[in-house]
């Protein structure tokens, strides 16, 4: 129970704590709070836009999307929310494919982003596209997979904030970033699907 709570105070947390640092730049501008990326400002400004402002709005909604008691007592919100979430992923990975595709941070990290962007825009269409045919099960096991690569957001920074902290080489560790962010994410959510499989096959 308590671990639980910490579990979902510490979401709440960090999707909502990331993503209002990410919107930052509205009112610091872009250079003085992602001067790393500025230039994608200057050279593509509607992809860039698009992304950083619509991408942590799908972040904002995960901890919405999660919690059990809103998706039970008001299924409308749940529904209207996801379609917000799709629209918010749509919009900013097929901007962030295209910032991937541009990004002056060498090949490894260009791979690593778009792949990334492949994968969040594949899982989010499939899990929506499963809960308009009404398969509530397979529904849920993809959208856990879209969760698992927007929380890569959060991987991201907390691993560019240990790479500062340890003052360890930038470009290189940025490159690695670019997969460590989302790969172990996709590959937990399969360990806690097939955890789930096997626990409704034992209790079935
Ligand atoms: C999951 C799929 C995502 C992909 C493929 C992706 C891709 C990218 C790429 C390629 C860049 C430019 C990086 C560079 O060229 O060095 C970028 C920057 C950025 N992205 Fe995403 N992104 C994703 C998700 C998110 C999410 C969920 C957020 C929400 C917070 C987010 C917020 C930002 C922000 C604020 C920037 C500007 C740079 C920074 O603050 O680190 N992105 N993204």
């Amino acid at each position: 129970m308590l671990v639980s709570t910490l579990r979902t105070g510490l979401i709440w947390l960090l999707c909502l704590g990331i993503a209002i640092a990410s919107w930052r730049f509205l009112w610091a501008g872009v250079e003085a709070s992602m001067g790393h990326v500025a230039y994608h400002a200057d050279l593509r400004p509607i992809a860039f836009y698009t992304h950083v402002i619509l991408a942590p709005a799908a972040l904002v909604l995960v901890p919405f999307q999660l919690w059990n008691g809103l998706r039970a007592s008001k299924p409308g919100l749940h529904r209207l929310l996801g379609r917000v979430y799709g629209i918010a992923i749509v919009l900013s990975g097929l901007s962030g494919l295209w910032l991937a595709l541009t990004t002056e941070a060498g090949a490894v990290a260009a791979w690593g982003f778009g792949l990334l962007a492949i994968a969040w825009l594949a899982t989010t269409i499939r899990g929506i596209g499963l809960a308009m045919q009404g398969d509530r099960l397979a529904h849920r096991r993809w959208m856990i997979r879209s969760i698992a690569l927007t929380l890569a957001a959060v991987s991201l920074r907390l691993q560019v904030f240990a790479t500062l902290l340890l003052d360890l080489p930038f470009d290189t560790a940025y490159s690695a970033i670019a997969w460590l962010c989302w790969v172990p994410n996709l590959i937990a959510a399969e360990l806690v699907l097939r955890r789930g499989t096997s626990l409704r096959l034992r209790t079935a």
